[in-house]
């Protein structure tokens, strides 16, 4: 990993570097796209990667229920791909539930294999209620996703 990379919380000069590297990835339809005003309102939920003062990765940790938090909007920029940079986002995430008290993590997602690889199980998307209620019932995909839904839960 190079030295010069930093893992940090976003602040709002960073909303509009996720929002590109959001839509980089939601125009091939690897996740949802994000508005500016979402991102604005919840940038508090993001760690950015950031090598030689560029924006290379981000990543949010929502907290859904009380002992259940969501990684989303997670993009490692395409050039950057295959460095372990992904994971490094993601521990960040569960780093965080370690110190708000959360026990569940997930994620609703088409990078199954990669989310098994660093340690989330699958699971039957009914085991997340929390989630359905409070988003996926306003989701245009819903009842019909067809995303994975992958769980880690911490020592
Ligand atoms: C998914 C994504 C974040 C992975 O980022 P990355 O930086 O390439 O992944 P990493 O290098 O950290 O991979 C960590 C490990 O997972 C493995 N891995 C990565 N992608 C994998 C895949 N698709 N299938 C299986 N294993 C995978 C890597 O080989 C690596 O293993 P190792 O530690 O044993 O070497 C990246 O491909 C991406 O931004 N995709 C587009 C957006 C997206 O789909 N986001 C997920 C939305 S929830």
């Amino acid at each position: 990993m190079d030295s010069t990379l930093e893992v940090r919380k976003a602040a709002i000069p960073d909303v509009k570097g996720i929002h590109a590297l959001l839509m980089q990835a939601a125009v091939k339809g690897q996740l949802l796209p994000r508005a500016l005003a979402y991102l604005y309102s919840h940038v508090r939920n993001f760690f950015v990667l950031v090598e030689n003062g560029e924006m290379i990765a981000c990543c949010a940790l929502a907290p859904v229920w009380e002992d259940l938090a969501e990684v989303c909007s997670l993009v490692v920029r395409e050039d950057m791909r295959g460095r372990g940079l992904g994971r490094v986002a993601v521990e960040a995430c569960v780093a965080e539930c370690a110190e708000l008290g959360i026990r569940r993590v997930f994620a609703l997602t088409y990078q199954e294999k990669f989310f098994n690889h660093i340690g989330f199980a699958t699971v039957e998307k009914d085991v997340l209620p929390q989630k359905i209620w409070a988003d996926c019932v306003h989701c245009p995909k819903y009842p019909d996703c067809d995303e994975f839904a992958v769980l880690r839960v911490l020592e």
